[in-house]
Protein backbone atom coordinates (compact mmCIF):
# COMPACT_ATOMS: atom_id res chain seq x y z
CA UNK A 1 0.00 0.00 0.00
CA UNK A 2 1.22 3.68 -0.82
CA UNK A 3 2.93 5.47 2.42
CA UNK A 4 0.64 8.47 3.01
CA UNK A 5 3.28 9.63 5.13
CA UNK A 6 6.06 9.43 1.75
CA UNK A 7 5.96 13.12 1.27
CA UNK A 8 8.08 13.24 4.66
CA UNK A 9 10.68 10.88 2.90
CA UNK A 10 10.83 12.99 0.32
CA UNK A 11 11.49 16.46 2.75
CA UNK A 12 15.03 16.67 3.49
CA UNK A 13 14.90 15.63 7.07
CA UNK A 14 17.02 12.19 8.01
CA UNK A 15 15.86 12.17 11.36
CA UNK A 16 12.19 12.32 10.67
CA UNK A 17 12.78 9.52 8.48
CA UNK A 18 15.00 7.61 11.10
CA UNK A 19 11.89 8.52 14.02
CA UNK A 20 9.28 7.25 11.46
CA UNK A 21 10.85 3.63 11.02
CA UNK A 22 11.98 3.39 14.54
CA UNK A 23 8.09 4.64 16.26
CA UNK A 24 6.22 2.13 13.91
CA UNK A 25 4.05 0.29 16.37
CA UNK A 26 0.39 -0.18 17.60
CA UNK A 27 -0.65 2.79 19.56
CA UNK A 28 -3.42 2.52 21.73
CA UNK A 29 -5.96 5.68 21.26
CA UNK A 30 -9.51 5.79 23.20
CA UNK A 31 -12.05 5.53 21.20
CA UNK A 32 -13.41 7.92 18.76
CA UNK A 33 -16.46 9.50 20.40
CA UNK A 34 -19.68 10.07 17.84
CA UNK A 35 -21.04 13.46 19.35
CA UNK A 36 -24.64 13.68 18.97
CA UNK A 37 -25.66 16.85 17.72
CA UNK A 38 -29.33 17.16 18.55
CA UNK A 39 -30.84 18.35 21.68
CA UNK A 40 -34.77 19.01 21.12
CA UNK A 41 -36.83 16.61 19.63
CA UNK A 42 -37.83 19.15 16.54
CA UNK A 43 -35.44 20.43 14.15
CA UNK A 44 -34.06 24.25 15.12
CA UNK A 45 -31.93 26.16 13.42
CA UNK A 46 -29.50 27.17 16.23
CA UNK A 47 -26.06 28.29 17.59
CA UNK A 48 -26.26 25.65 20.19
CA UNK A 49 -23.27 26.14 21.70
CA UNK A 50 -21.36 24.35 24.81
CA UNK A 51 -18.86 24.84 26.69
CA UNK A 52 -15.48 22.82 25.87
CA UNK A 53 -13.27 21.54 28.74
CA UNK A 54 -10.10 22.73 27.78
CA UNK A 55 -7.99 20.06 28.91
CA UNK A 56 -10.09 17.85 26.24
CA UNK A 57 -9.50 20.40 23.59
CA UNK A 58 -7.86 18.69 20.06
CA UNK A 59 -7.93 15.27 21.90
CA UNK A 60 -6.81 12.13 20.03
CA UNK A 61 -8.74 9.43 19.58
CA UNK A 62 -9.32 6.51 17.60
CA UNK A 63 -9.99 8.08 14.24
CA UNK A 64 -7.09 10.02 14.09
CA UNK A 65 -4.74 7.77 12.19
CA UNK A 66 -7.24 6.73 9.09
CA UNK A 67 -8.40 10.45 8.72
CA UNK A 68 -4.51 11.99 8.85
CA UNK A 69 -3.45 9.67 6.17
CA UNK A 70 -6.18 10.72 4.01
CA UNK A 71 -5.70 14.55 4.87
CA UNK A 72 -1.77 13.48 3.62
CA UNK A 73 -3.14 12.26 0.67
CA UNK A 74 -5.07 14.94 0.01
CA UNK A 75 -2.17 17.49 0.88
CA UNK A 76 -0.31 15.49 -1.57
CA UNK A 77 -2.54 15.53 -4.52
CA UNK A 78 -4.55 18.93 -3.91
CA UNK A 79 -3.13 20.86 -2.33
CA UNK A 80 -4.72 24.06 -3.79
CA UNK A 81 -7.99 22.92 -3.21
CA UNK A 82 -7.67 22.04 0.62
CA UNK A 83 -5.06 24.64 1.66
CA UNK A 84 -5.61 28.79 1.64
CA UNK A 85 -3.85 31.76 3.93
CA UNK A 86 -3.91 35.02 2.88
CA UNK A 87 -1.88 37.68 4.00
CA UNK A 88 -3.61 38.92 6.98
CA UNK A 89 -3.86 35.74 8.55
CA UNK A 90 -0.05 34.95 8.67
CA UNK A 91 -0.27 36.52 12.01
CA UNK A 92 -3.02 34.65 13.67
CA UNK A 93 -1.32 31.32 11.39
CA UNK A 94 1.85 31.59 13.55
CA UNK A 95 0.42 32.52 16.75
CA UNK A 96 -1.92 29.39 16.86
CA UNK A 97 0.90 26.90 15.78
CA UNK A 98 2.33 28.52 18.97
CA UNK A 99 -0.47 27.53 20.98
CA UNK A 100 -0.61 24.41 19.96
CA UNK A 101 3.13 23.54 20.59
CA UNK A 102 2.11 24.13 24.20
CA UNK A 103 -1.43 22.62 24.16
CA UNK A 104 -1.22 18.97 22.64
CA UNK A 105 2.32 18.40 24.36
CA UNK A 106 0.91 19.80 27.96
CA UNK A 107 -2.27 17.69 27.75
CA UNK A 108 -1.44 14.99 25.86
CA UNK A 109 1.88 13.85 26.85
CA UNK A 110 1.29 10.48 26.14
CA UNK A 111 1.04 11.58 22.04
CA UNK A 112 3.12 15.09 21.48
CA UNK A 113 6.13 16.29 22.21
CA UNK A 114 8.08 19.13 21.64
CA UNK A 115 11.32 18.40 19.17
CA UNK A 116 13.52 22.46 18.31
CA UNK A 117 10.93 24.65 16.74
CA UNK A 118 8.57 21.57 16.06
CA UNK A 119 6.41 18.98 17.23
CA UNK A 120 6.86 14.81 17.26
CA UNK A 121 3.31 13.16 17.15
CA UNK A 122 3.10 9.94 18.36
CA UNK A 123 -0.61 9.16 17.09
CA UNK A 124 1.26 9.51 13.02
CA UNK A 125 4.88 8.21 14.54
CA UNK A 126 6.18 11.56 12.35
CA UNK A 127 8.34 14.48 13.53
CA UNK A 128 6.76 17.69 11.72
CA UNK A 129 9.13 20.53 11.64
CA UNK A 130 8.15 23.85 10.29
CA UNK A 131 11.07 24.66 8.08
CA UNK A 132 9.49 21.45 5.92
CA UNK A 133 6.19 23.44 5.17
CA UNK A 134 4.72 26.67 2.95
CA UNK A 135 3.39 28.37 6.02
CA UNK A 136 2.15 26.82 9.99
CA UNK A 137 -1.68 26.07 8.60
CA UNK A 138 0.22 23.75 6.35
CA UNK A 139 2.27 21.80 9.02
CA UNK A 140 -0.85 22.03 11.17
CA UNK A 141 -2.97 20.32 8.34
CA UNK A 142 -0.96 17.28 8.53
CA UNK A 143 -0.95 17.60 13.17
CA UNK A 144 -5.21 17.35 13.67
CA UNK A 145 -7.57 15.66 11.71
CA UNK A 146 -9.54 18.64 12.21
CA UNK A 147 -10.41 21.18 9.24
CA UNK A 148 -8.97 24.69 10.22
CA UNK A 149 -10.44 27.91 9.77
CA UNK A 150 -9.24 31.36 10.58
CA UNK A 151 -11.44 34.36 10.33
CA UNK A 152 -10.06 37.94 10.80
CA UNK A 153 -11.82 40.97 11.52
CA UNK A 154 -12.06 43.87 8.98
CA UNK A 155 -14.59 46.76 8.33
CA UNK A 156 -17.00 44.31 6.23
CA UNK A 157 -17.37 42.00 9.38
CA UNK A 158 -15.53 38.51 9.94
CA UNK A 159 -14.01 36.81 6.69
CA UNK A 160 -12.19 33.53 5.99
CA UNK A 161 -8.97 34.65 5.47
CA UNK A 162 -6.78 30.84 6.19
CA UNK A 163 -7.72 27.66 5.66
CA UNK A 164 -6.89 23.98 5.97
CA UNK A 165 -9.83 22.26 4.68
CA UNK A 166 -9.70 18.73 3.67
CA UNK A 167 -13.54 17.30 4.57
CA UNK A 168 -16.01 19.84 3.43
CA UNK A 169 -19.16 18.76 3.57
CA UNK A 170 -20.43 20.00 0.34
CA UNK A 171 -18.40 23.28 -0.05
CA UNK A 172 -15.13 24.30 -1.45
CA UNK A 173 -12.30 25.84 0.43
CA UNK A 174 -11.10 28.44 -2.18
CA UNK A 175 -14.91 29.47 -3.43
CA UNK A 176 -15.39 30.71 0.31
CA UNK A 177 -11.65 32.20 0.65
CA UNK A 178 -11.85 36.63 1.43
CA UNK A 179 -15.76 36.19 2.03
CA UNK A 180 -17.51 37.56 5.07
CA UNK A 181 -19.76 34.92 7.35
CA UNK A 182 -23.33 36.16 5.56
CA UNK A 183 -21.75 34.99 2.44
CA UNK A 184 -20.16 32.42 3.24
CA UNK A 185 -23.33 30.99 4.52
CA UNK A 186 -25.50 32.42 1.46
CA UNK A 187 -27.36 29.30 0.31
CA UNK A 188 -27.91 28.00 4.04
CA UNK A 189 -31.48 28.64 3.88
CA UNK A 190 -32.61 31.02 7.20
CA UNK A 191 -28.62 31.83 8.34
CA UNK A 192 -29.55 35.63 7.66
CA UNK A 193 -32.32 35.79 9.35
CA UNK A 194 -32.02 33.42 12.43
CA UNK A 195 -27.91 33.33 12.89
CA UNK A 196 -26.10 36.21 11.22
CA UNK A 197 -26.42 38.60 14.29
CA UNK A 198 -25.59 35.88 16.84
CA UNK A 199 -22.57 33.97 15.39
CA UNK A 200 -21.45 37.91 14.41
CA UNK A 201 -21.81 38.79 18.10
CA UNK A 202 -19.87 35.58 19.13
CA UNK A 203 -17.21 36.44 17.28
CA UNK A 204 -16.72 39.99 18.68
CA UNK A 205 -17.34 38.83 22.35
CA UNK A 206 -15.79 35.71 22.71
CA UNK A 207 -13.28 35.54 25.42
CA UNK A 208 -9.41 34.76 24.50
CA UNK A 209 -9.27 31.45 25.98
CA UNK A 210 -12.63 30.51 26.17
CA UNK A 211 -13.61 27.90 23.69
CA UNK A 212 -17.15 26.78 22.65
CA UNK A 213 -18.40 23.96 20.71
CA UNK A 214 -21.40 23.14 18.74
CA UNK A 215 -22.50 20.39 15.73
CA UNK A 216 -23.67 20.26 12.26
CA UNK A 217 -25.15 17.42 10.73
CA UNK A 218 -26.04 15.42 7.84
CA UNK A 219 -27.28 12.56 6.20
CA UNK A 220 -24.55 11.10 3.11
CA UNK A 221 -24.64 8.28 1.02
CA UNK A 222 -20.82 8.83 0.23
CA UNK A 223 -18.11 7.67 2.72
CA UNK A 224 -16.09 10.05 0.84
CA UNK A 225 -14.09 12.78 3.79
CA UNK A 226 -13.73 14.98 0.88
CA UNK A 227 -16.47 16.75 -0.63
CA UNK A 228 -16.53 19.22 -2.71
CA UNK A 229 -19.68 19.31 -4.64
CA UNK A 230 -22.98 20.51 -3.61
CA UNK A 231 -26.02 17.91 -1.76
CA UNK A 232 -28.49 19.42 -3.52
CA UNK A 233 -27.88 18.35 -7.34
CA UNK A 234 -26.98 14.86 -7.31
CA UNK A 235 -29.06 12.40 -8.88
CA UNK A 236 -30.64 9.63 -6.21
CA UNK A 237 -29.19 6.87 -6.35
CA UNK A 238 -31.83 4.34 -6.56
CA UNK A 239 -29.55 1.03 -5.24
CA UNK A 240 -30.33 2.45 -2.01
CA UNK A 241 -33.25 1.52 -0.53
CA UNK A 242 -34.94 -0.21 3.22
CA UNK A 243 -33.45 -3.38 3.07
CA UNK A 244 -29.75 -1.69 2.67
CA UNK A 245 -30.23 1.69 3.92
CA UNK A 246 -28.83 0.99 7.33
CA UNK A 247 -25.63 0.12 5.62
CA UNK A 248 -25.56 2.49 2.94
CA UNK A 249 -26.24 5.83 4.37
CA UNK A 250 -24.13 7.20 7.07
CA UNK A 251 -24.98 9.96 9.42
CA UNK A 252 -22.34 12.74 9.32
CA UNK A 253 -21.55 14.81 11.85
CA UNK A 254 -19.52 17.88 12.48
CA UNK A 255 -17.89 18.93 15.60
CA UNK A 256 -17.03 22.55 15.40
CA UNK A 257 -14.69 24.45 18.11
CA UNK A 258 -14.58 28.27 18.45
CA UNK A 259 -11.94 30.02 20.40
CA UNK A 260 -10.30 33.49 19.98
CA UNK A 261 -6.55 33.93 19.74
CA UNK A 262 -5.33 36.61 22.07
CA UNK A 263 -2.67 38.39 20.44
CA UNK A 264 -3.66 38.79 16.68
CA UNK A 265 -7.34 38.96 17.87
CA UNK A 266 -8.51 36.13 14.92
CA UNK A 267 -11.15 33.48 15.26
CA UNK A 268 -10.03 29.92 15.17
CA UNK A 269 -13.01 27.52 13.76
CA UNK A 270 -12.10 24.00 13.90
CA UNK A 271 -14.45 21.22 12.25
CA UNK A 272 -13.93 17.38 13.09
CA UNK A 273 -16.17 14.97 10.94
CA UNK A 274 -17.41 11.52 12.45
CA UNK A 275 -19.51 9.49 10.39
CA UNK A 276 -21.53 6.39 11.51
CA UNK A 277 -23.73 4.15 9.46
CA UNK A 278 -27.45 4.40 10.32
CA UNK A 279 -27.35 0.95 11.27
CA UNK A 280 -24.68 1.73 14.09
CA UNK A 281 -27.22 3.57 16.03
CA UNK A 282 -28.43 2.95 18.62
CA UNK A 283 -32.69 2.46 19.19
CA UNK A 284 -33.25 5.29 20.87
CA UNK A 285 -31.05 7.09 18.27
CA UNK A 286 -32.43 6.08 15.39
CA UNK A 287 -35.75 7.52 17.12
CA UNK A 288 -34.49 10.35 17.80
CA UNK A 289 -32.84 10.85 14.08
CA UNK A 290 -36.22 9.80 12.91
CA UNK A 291 -38.29 12.43 14.67
CA UNK A 292 -35.87 15.49 13.83
CA UNK A 293 -36.03 13.67 9.52
CA UNK A 294 -39.56 14.66 9.66
CA UNK A 295 -39.57 17.81 10.87
CA UNK A 296 -37.47 19.18 8.88
CA UNK A 297 -38.67 22.21 6.78
CA UNK A 298 -39.27 21.95 3.55
CA UNK A 299 -36.23 24.28 2.55
CA UNK A 300 -33.38 22.65 4.60
CA UNK A 301 -34.48 19.48 4.00
CA UNK A 302 -33.90 20.38 0.01
CA UNK A 303 -30.47 22.17 0.97
CA UNK A 304 -29.48 18.88 2.74
CA UNK A 305 -30.06 16.57 -0.42
CA UNK A 306 -32.72 14.30 1.39
CA UNK A 307 -35.07 13.84 -1.32
CA UNK A 308 -32.01 11.72 -2.42
CA UNK A 309 -31.64 9.80 0.63
CA UNK A 310 -34.61 10.80 3.48
CA UNK A 311 -37.16 8.07 2.51
CA UNK A 312 -35.00 5.66 2.59
CA UNK A 313 -33.42 6.41 6.25
CA UNK A 314 -36.70 6.95 7.57
CA UNK A 315 -38.04 3.18 6.10
CA UNK A 316 -35.02 2.00 8.09
CA UNK A 317 -34.99 3.75 10.93
CA UNK A 318 -38.63 3.08 11.08
CA UNK A 319 -38.66 -0.69 10.73
CA UNK A 320 -36.09 -1.00 13.77
CA UNK A 321 -36.68 1.70 16.07
C1 LIG B 1 -20.91 29.48 15.53
C2 LIG B 1 -20.82 29.81 14.29
C3 LIG B 1 -21.53 29.12 13.14
C4 LIG B 1 -22.79 28.65 13.04
C5 LIG B 1 -23.89 28.70 14.08
C6 LIG B 1 -22.92 28.06 11.72
C7 LIG B 1 -24.05 27.45 11.23
C8 LIG B 1 -24.14 26.80 10.03
C9 LIG B 1 -25.29 26.07 9.56
C10 LIG B 1 -26.58 25.89 10.34
C11 LIG B 1 -25.01 25.58 8.36
C12 LIG B 1 -25.91 24.70 7.50
C13 LIG B 1 -25.43 23.28 7.67
C14 LIG B 1 -26.47 22.25 7.44
O1 LIG B 1 -27.55 22.40 7.97
O2 LIG B 1 -26.16 21.24 6.76
C15 LIG B 1 -23.68 26.00 8.03
C16 LIG B 1 -23.05 25.71 6.86
C17 LIG B 1 -21.79 26.14 6.57
N1 LIG B 1 -20.94 26.82 7.42
FE1 LIG B 1 -21.35 27.54 9.21
N2 LIG B 1 -21.73 28.21 11.07
C18 LIG B 1 -20.88 28.86 11.90
C19 LIG B 1 -19.59 29.23 11.63
C20 LIG B 1 -18.96 28.99 10.46
C21 LIG B 1 -17.64 29.43 10.15
C22 LIG B 1 -16.71 30.22 11.04
C23 LIG B 1 -17.38 29.01 8.90
C24 LIG B 1 -16.07 29.28 8.21
C25 LIG B 1 -15.58 28.58 7.28
C26 LIG B 1 -18.54 28.29 8.42
C27 LIG B 1 -18.66 27.69 7.20
C28 LIG B 1 -19.79 27.07 6.74
C29 LIG B 1 -19.90 26.54 5.40
C30 LIG B 1 -18.84 26.63 4.32
C31 LIG B 1 -21.15 25.96 5.29
C32 LIG B 1 -21.74 25.30 4.04
C33 LIG B 1 -22.31 26.42 3.20
C34 LIG B 1 -22.72 25.95 1.81
O3 LIG B 1 -23.60 25.09 1.71
O4 LIG B 1 -22.13 26.48 0.85
N3 LIG B 1 -19.47 28.29 9.40
N4 LIG B 1 -23.17 26.75 9.05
Amino acid sequence: MEDPFAFLVASRCCDTLRFMQEQRRPIMLPPEPFPWPFDGDVYRMAMGLRSQDPTQWLAPDAGWPAQLAERARLLRDRKWDVLALMPEAKAAAAELLALLRLHLPTRFPDWFALTGDGLRSQVTGTVLDPSSFDHPLHMLAHLLPDDLCLLTASAGGWRLTGGAVCFPSHWFLPHKLGKPLPGIHRPVPGYDATLATPVDRLFDTLAPGRTVWRANWTLSDDPVLFQPGTAAHKPADETIQAGNAGDRLLMRVERQTVRKLPESGAVLFTIRTHQRPLSALDPDQRRHFAAILRSLPDEIAAYKGLHRTGPAALSFLDRLS
